[in-house]
């Protein structure tokens, strides 16, 4: 995919897709409860249908009619075990959480997944679960991973490294697991497993305290379904934004945004960086908050931002580090340790594709530092993504400033936003 510069702006209402995180839970938490789930606004990203599918293979009745997913939940013990392996793409979200859920079935399962997902960390997850007894085989701590179903038994874990993933691998381990599971988690990571957890009436105790939380879990206790109206995804709606922000004579209306408190880091930060974006019409949908948000073209200035807020937004520093080259003043973002193991190795891909826009950067004990200038001069106009995602589609708002720019392996945008490329291009963008 080639992005050029444009030149009038960028107008309009673009359709921002579903939440993916929301997304994955609204299969996987209906396809183990009682009862029949309507969903709205389901993404369908490949991620998502990666999930999708492996239900459909554990033997949930999953329907599709008039764009409402329907889902037949029988129960926390109604999986059948698959035919054959269950293959995850490129979804890390799915493999953390299906780790969990599927240690504490009755059946043996084998979980594999693409290149990008095969060299990812999971012994994050399997080594909290194996304290609850949970018999996990992973290849050399990654994926291909086997799971032989076990009864488990409840344990006190503390997380050590935030990861909603981990927590929700361990929250869904805990459904079908006799007594408290108690998790302890130091700092803030996405709640949406426990908020959906607790409105399909699963025995919850949550304790916060600042960052601190503390989950209390009682497992075999049923859940009942609700249906459930997917919120748009902030993480998308990042890139059009920062379009917004970066390109004169622009202004554009996301609608049905999910402004969940535990993931709208980049709203805060862009706001530090004097951005012009209005939220409005807040209200909540199935206990998520949601918003509008009004955003025009800004003057950015640069600011620092501490490791705490990583945890507010890790998946928008690709797009947080373009906004920042736009700024005024240098920006530095600190302690991005996790962004090493995501798709790719964003720390390391945000430094290279930025140095090959002619922006100066320097990366030290990963914190990044972006020192933006009035005028880049481009020093290799093909952008390396390693077939992430979050990559591809940042570097893609870069080239509406400066392109144009060559994105390679930009397939893999479908992870997110299958219709990303028609949704800037018809605001103004031009990708091609
Ligand atoms: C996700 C959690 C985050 C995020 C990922 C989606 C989720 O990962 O990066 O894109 O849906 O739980 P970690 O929780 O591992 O940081």
């Amino acid at each position: 995919m080639i992005s050029y510069t444009i030149s009038n702006g960028i107008n309009g209402t673009p359709r921002i897709p579903g939440d993916k995180s929301i997304s994955h839970r609204s299969i996987i938490i209906p396809s183990i409860s009682n009862g029949i789930c309507e969903i709205k606004n389901i993404l369908k990203s490949d991620d998502v249908l990666h999930t999708l599918k492996a239900f459909k293979n554990m033997g949930v009745k999953i329907q599709e009619k008039n764009n409402i997913l329907i889902i037949y939940g029988n129960g926390l013990n109604s999986l059948k075990k698959p035919k054959s392996e269950i293959y995850l793409g490129n979804s890390g979200t799915s493999a953390r959480l299906l780790i969990g859920l599927l240690s504490s079935q009755n059946f043996d399962t084998l979980l594999t997944g693409d290149a990008s997902l095969s060299k990812r960390p999971m012994k994050r997850i399997s080594d909290p679960l194996s304290k609850m007894n949970a018999r996990i085989n992973t290849t050399n701590g990654t994926l291909p991973i086997s799971i032989k179903g076990n009864d488990l038994s409840n344990n006190k874990i503390n997380l050590k490294i935030p990861s909603a993933q981990i927590k929700s691998g361990i929250l869904l381990a805990s459904l079908n697991t006799e007594g408290e599971t108690i998790i302890n988690e130091n700092r803030v990571t996405r709640d949406h497993t426990e908020t959906m957890l607790e409105s399909f009436g699963a025995n919850l105790k949550i304790v916060k305290n600042d960052y601190k939380k503390t989950i209390k879990i009682s497992g075999k206790k049923e859940l009942n379904s609700k249906n459930i109206d997917v919120p748009n995804d902030l993480s998308s709606s990042a890139f059009f934004i920062v379009s917004a922000l970066i390109n004169k004579n622009s202004k554009l209306l996301l609608k049905d945004i999910n402004n969940n408190p535990t993931r709208n880091g980049i709203i805060l930060a862009l706001k530090k960086m004097g951005a012009s974006i209005n939220i409005l019409n807040q209200r909540l949908s199935n206990n998520e908050k949601i918003c509008d948000i009004e955003v025009k073209t800004s003057n950015l200035n640069g600011c620092e931002l501490g490791p705490e807020m990583a945890d507010l937004m890790i998946d928008e520093y690709p797009i947080l580090a373009v906004a920042a080259s736009f700024a005024s003043s240098p920006s530095i973002f600190r302690g991005l340790t996790e962004l090493r193991v995501k798709e790719s190795d964003r720390l390391n891909l945000i430094l290279i594709n930025l140095q090959s826009c002619g922006v100066d950067c320097k990366i030290v004990d990963d914190d990044l530092f972006i020192f933006p200038s009035k005028k880049y001069e481009i020093k290799k106009n093909i952008i390396q993504t390693d077939f992430d995602h979050r990559i591809a589609m940042a570097f893609a708002i870069m080239g509406t400033k400066i392109g144009p720019l060559e994105i390679k392996d930009s397939e893999s945008i479908n992870t997110s936003f299958p219709n990303f490329k028609d949704e800037i291009n018809k605001i103004g963008g031009r990708l091609i």
